[in-house]
């Protein structure tokens, strides 16, 4: 009697499923190294589970000529806990996604829409790109620099999809032209000279 019980309950307590079904992010509540708190499961509807934003083509009237259009926890609690989200890239022709990582997630590409030229460096400082057209899917690994620019002369569409709810975006210009990180220790840290440092600061909004 004493012994199909404790199989049993060796069988409930070493499983590693998930005690609940799914987390839908309270986006009210504080994010945590996990992801959001769970939305009270009894004020979960469908549209939790639904994102229609990404039917809508982003506004490419920008300086990369290209638009992201995230679906992640943040704008899509339902992926909230799962490991997954998507996002939509446009680019405009002329359009880049310049040098960027997303910290949290690898990535897989679809082309949906014209034509694309991907690539990403590995850790080694090996590059890895191809110019992809509709169909063509390109994965590129967690946290690696990568970039995506419209290789033909028309509007470029892809999807992506992420191994991670908040895969973050920090684009490389940005991190280093963007923000008030002093020209002098720019140029120590990149080798750049101060005239070009100060031009692209002008150009994506930095200071410094
Ligand atoms: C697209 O962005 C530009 C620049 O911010 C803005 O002037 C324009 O109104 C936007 N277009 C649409 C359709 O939202």
């Amino acid at each position: 009697m004493i012994l199909p019980l404790f199989f049993i309950f060796c069988l409930f307590s070493s499983s590693h499923a998930a005690v609940q079904d799914f987390c839908v992010g309270d986006l009210k509540a504080p994010q945590g190294p996990a992801g959001y708190s769970c939305k009270d499961p009894s004020k979960v509807t469908v549209n939790d589970f639904v994102f229609s934003g990404l039917g809508i083509p982003g506004n490419t009237s920008n300086l990369i000529k290209a638009a992201v259009t995230p679906a992640f926890a943040a704008q899509f609690p339902g992926v909230n806990g799962l490991d997954i989200s998507s996002a939509r890239l446009d680019l405009a022709p002329g359009g880049v996604v310049p040098f960027h990582t997303h910290p949290g997630g690898s990535e897989i590409l679809v082309v949906v829409q014209g034509r694309i030229c991907a690539g990403f460096v590995s850790s080694a400082n090996t590059v890895y790109f191809k110019t992809l057209k509709k169909g063509d899917i390109m994965v590129f690994p967690q946290g690696l620099l990568h970039f995506q620019i419209n290789a033909g002369g028309s509007v470029a569409i892809a999807f992506v999809s992420f191994s991670s709810a908040s895969p973050g975006l920090q684009i490389l210009d940005y991190a280093l032209f963007g923000n008030n990180l002093p020209t002098e220790l720019v140029a120590a840290t990149t080798f750049l000279d101060a005239a070009q440092i100060k031009k692209l600061k002008g150009v994506l909004g930095g200071t410094g």
